[in-house]
Order: structure tokens, then C-alpha cells, then sequence
């Protein structure tokens, strides 16, 4: 049976493990000449049905330093404008590679993608539903600043909790940590729901009040914070509109919140950021989300690779 990647849920701890174990192993495939690597002949097939930049990119890279190749679906020029199906598109489309990256806005397609696909698909976000690889990738982040003790640290979740699928992943990713903190400071209308926060109080032990508000923010607690912007575009009547695009968010991160953090808390964010994240942190050193972005191509290249195995297939193996 294929192995898609659709969801944090399918990961064990070790499998987790073995993803960051394998980081330094694939870095090193980067310098062996592209004949000798098998996946020289491998493709990938880019399909975003939704913006993206550090996602698709960060494929594409790790696929082009791994040795192999990449097609790009371009959803405006496509036969979706000639009334095409969603069925019809995957299943022509994953006739082309070997593995296909699929972004899309409805929560949940992901189910309707395979029943059509040829090949492994990987979840690259469906709507507010889940986006593991970008869940992989922060958990990696914060276990390269802090190691195996990274188990025993507090995180507090900043910004649009409802609606972010990187939270929702990382949420989960984090559920296997029990040791591990969690805390909540959303914006206005964008408060984690009853059954997420009655999972973080169960998993993790935690009996006190897990939302903070901007005026009361125990700014000592915690070791990792992480920022996402006001996901508008999952309101049901959304338009892009000026006046969105320029809407302040209720509160901004900025080197006067950042400062008063400790002193080796590190700040996250998935990027892209609104006026929620101001540029003068850029360079506070607590500051690691530019950190975060670049570590993306080593462990989308880890994640291909992962993904290949437990297809019973490989891009390394000369
Ligand atoms: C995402 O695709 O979810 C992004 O990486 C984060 C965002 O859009 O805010």
C-alpha cells in the first residue's frame, strides 16, 4: 500500500527521531556527483492550488540537492479553466513524478487526492486542517537550539490559533512530548478550541490557565515562542481587499515584547508575517525564525527521503 504523508498523526516518536537523525547523513549527498545518486531520474510534482513561497521552494531545493528533478503545476494556466475535475488533475498529474507536494485550500482533500493518485503524496497544507512537513521542521528548529532537552521546555502558541494549520500540526507533534508546556496567547475571535485545550491540560499535566492576554503575559515562562499572522483568508467571505491586507493585527511582537523574554527563549514564526511581527527583532538574537526558513531544505530533504522508504524505495542508495 502507498505511504502518504498526510498528517502528524501517523508519526511514531522514533520516526520523528529518525527524520532528524538522517538530517547530517542526506547533508552529506549534497557533494556526491548527481550520476551516482538514485534519484537522478526522480521527480517531483510541485501542486499548489494556494500561495506559497517557502514551502514549495524548499521542496524544489531539497529535491535539486538530493540530484533529482521537479515539475511545477500551475494551477492558472491548467485545465481547470477548462472545467478539468479535481479527480482528473491528480490523476494526471501524478502520472508525471514520483512524488507529489499537494497544497490545498479545503480542509481534508487530501482523502479525495489519494483515491486518485499514482504516487506518495505529501500534505503540504490543506485550509486551517494540517501542515506536518512545516510541523517537522519546527520541532526540528527548536531540537537544534536546545538538543534532547528541548522535552522539558514551554512554549507559548502567539497569535491566529484557530485558524493556523502549523499550529494544529506542531500541536500534535508536541502531544508525544508530554514533559512539555504549553501556553496560548491569541489574537481576538482566534482562541484555541475547548478540545485543544482540554488535550494540551490532559497530555501535559497542565491544571492552570493556558491563555494569556497581551497585558498579563508571564513573559519568564517560557523557552520558545511562536508567532503566526491573522489567517484572513480562512474567513468564510474572504476577499483580498486593501483593507484586509493592511488590517492591524490586535497586538505586535516587537523588540519591547521580545526584550523582556528570556534571555535564551527563541522566536518562531512560519512566515509570512504581517504587521504582527515587526522588523526591529530581525536581529534580536532571541530572533530564530530566518533560522527556522533555512533549516526547511535539509529537512524536506530528510522528509523525501522518508518518505521514499516507507514506499520501500530510496533517492540515496549509489
Ligand atoms: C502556511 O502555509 O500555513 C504558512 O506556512 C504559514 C501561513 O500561511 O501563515
Amino acid at each position: 500500500m502507498t505511504y502518504h504523508l498526510l498528517s502528524i498523526h501517523q508519526f511514531e516518536i522514533k520516526e520523528i527521531f529518525e527524520i532528524f537523525n538522517s538530517i547530517p547523513i542526506i547533508k552529506k549527498h549534497i557533494s556526491v556527483p548527481i550520476s551516482r545518486l538514485a534519484c537522478s531520474n526522480k521527480i517531483i510534482v510541485n501542486a499548489f492550488f494556494e500561495p506559497s513561497t517557502r514551502t514549495s521552494l524548499s521542496f524544489a531545493s531539497a529535491m535539486y540537492r538530493l540530484g533529482g528533478n521537479v515539475i511545477t503545476f500551475n494551477k492558472e494556466y491548467s485545465s481547470i479553466n477548462k472545467g478539468e475535475t479535481f479527480p482528473d488533475t491528480i490523476r494526471t498529474i501524478s502520472s508525471f513524478g514520483d512524488i507529489l507536494i499537494l497544497r490545498h485550500p479545503e480542509r481534508g482533500i487530501m482523502m479525495k487526492a489519494i483515491e486518485n493518485s499514482q504516487i506518495p503524496i505529501i500534505n503540504a497544507g490543506d485550509g486551517d486542517g494540517e501542515h506536518p512537513s512545516q510541523a517537522i521542521l519546527d520541532l526540528y528548529t527548536i531540537y537544534h537550539k536546545f538538543g534532547y532537552e528541548f522535552q522539558t521546555k514551554t512554549i507559548l502558541f502567539v497569535g491566529d490559533i484557530k485558524n493556523s494549520r502549523t499550529i494544529h500540526s506542531l500541536l500534535e507533534l508536541l502531544h508525544m512530548f508530554p514533559s512539555m508546556k504549553i501556553y496560548f496567547l491569541p489574537f481576538h475571535n482566534k482562541f484555541p478550541t475547548n478540545i485543544m485545550i482540554n488535550k494540551v491540560k490532559q497530555v501535559h499535566n497542565q491544571s492552570d490557565n493556558l491563555i494569556f492576554t497581551f497585558s498579563n503575559v508571564k513573559f519568564d515562562l517560557f523557552d520558545i515562542v511562536y508567532c503566526t499572522r491573522n489567517q484572513t483568508e480562512r474567513e468564510s467571505s474572504w476577499v483580498m481587499t486593501d483593507s484586509i491586507k493592511h488590517e492591524k493585527p490586535d497586538f505586535i511582537i516587537n523588540n519591547y515584547f521580545v526584550n523582556k523574554l528570556n534571555d535564551d527563549c527563541i522566536l518562531l514564526h512560519p512566515l509570512p508575517r504581517n504587521q504582527e511581527l515587526n522588523d526591529d527583532v530581525d536581529s534580536n538574537h532571541r530572533s530564530y525564525f530566518f533560522k527556522q526558513m533555512e533549516l526547511g531544505v535539509e529537512v524536506r530533504m530528510a522528509i523525501l527521503e522518508f518518505v521514499m522508504n516507507k514506499n520501500n524505495k530510496s533517492l540515496l542508495d549509489l
